[in-house]
């Protein structure tokens, strides 16, 4: 059992003893990018930063960034999505490049989260239409590290960013953990496994390019790594779990529905996907407002007004009359 506070601590504590400096989470809010409502990934507020801006605290950080993905908002109400997510974030800003990102990142989750190598496997860059090479450097990077090379799967889609139209980006290598724990991890990454059973727990972005207006995209100034790691799956496949809101930083809501409601979180399909969608959508809308913002008819306060509206919609299919605030409880 690991619960979120030592999944943190341990991802923070491993990358300090890295020489990365401790950054606070920025508000959910972007502060300097007018063409997106909310930050979506830990890189985001560190832009300029990427694109060559020095950074107070050096060439090396760390943190937990909030965030909130609108995107993906009608996968909501399955196991695994989310549209608020903490982030576990490390950045090399000019700093190390691939090979040393590529060594953290497998010591901690090997030694520090102790994953055995039996349940990892690997994705990798392939080339695609705009940017052709294929990225040798790190598949023979994950083969000294001892993955087999029939878990590690080349695509073209492994390409990260930018966080909004244009800006830093560039190939990314993933790495999944088999989350069934009553049946063996196939010695062969099979993609169709991909969604259900292998979870994705990381991602390097190796940073090489801008995207332009024109959708050009050039090879940037200064090369960055942009680790990204989901705090609630990490969580949920570290402790057996297939559910994210199984994991403490759902159930206690869902436990609060259940009461509320008279129901139980598992008496039918409806049921499991309207609670699942109060609980993410309550905890995101707490996140919001924390950060300053109201419903209105506009931007972020539209976006959380419709949020809270989905939630009242899934309560009155449960039989709850006036539950948000109650709802929001275990949140703050
Ligand atoms: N920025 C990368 C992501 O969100 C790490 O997956």
């Amino acid at each position: 059992m690991i619960t979120r506070k030592q999944l943190i601590s341990k991802y923070i504590e491993f990358f300090k003893s890295k020489n990365h400096k401790v950054i606070p989470s920025a508000s959910i809010i972007p502060e300097n990018d007018p063409t997106v409502l909310f930050i979506t990934a830990g890189m985001h507020p560190l832009i300029p930063y990427l694109l060559g801006q020095k950074h107070p605290l050096g060439k090396r950080l760390v943190n937990v960034q909030k965030c909130i993905r609108t995107t993906d908002i009608d996968e909501v109400g399955d196991a695994t999505h989310h549209t608020f997510l903490e982030m576990l974030g490390n950045w090399s800003l000019g700093d190390y490049w691939k090979k040393e990102a590529i060594e953290m990142t497998f010591e901690f989750h090997t030694k520090i989260l102790k994953i055995p190598i039996e349940r990892y496997a690997i994705t990798v860059f392939s080339g695609n239409k705009d940017v052709k090479n294929k990225d040798e450097e790190s598949i023979n990077k994950w083969l000294s590290l001892g993955i087999p090379k029939e878990r590690i799967l080349f695509q073209e889609d492994n390409w990260w960013g930018p966080a909004g139209e244009t800006g830093p980006c560039g190939p990314d290598t993933e790495m999944f953990y088999w989350s069934p724990n009553d049946i063996r991890p196939p010695k062969k990454y099979n993609q169709k496994d991909k969604d259900i059973k292998w979870v994705e727990i990381g991602n390097d972005v190796l940073i090489e390019f801008i995207k332009e207006k024109s959708g050009k995209f050039v090879k940037a100034k200064q090369k960055n790594i942009d680790f990204g790691g989901g705090v609630e799956r990490t969580l949920t496949v570290l402790n057996g779990l297939d559910d994210n809101y199984l994991s403490e930083v759902f159930f206690p809501i869902i436990r609060r529905i259940e009461i509320m409601s008279g129901k139980k979180y598992n008496e039918s399909k409806e049921i499991t996907k309207s609670m699942r969608i109060i609980a993410d959508h309550v905890k995101a809308s707490v996140f919001i407002i924390a950060d300053g913002i109201l419903p209105s008819n506009t931007g972020q306060g539209y976006v959380l007004r419709r949020l809270i509206r989905r939630a009242v919609r899934h309560g009155k299919f449960l039989g709850l009359k006036d539950f948000v605030e109650k709802v929001a409880e275990p949140v703050l």
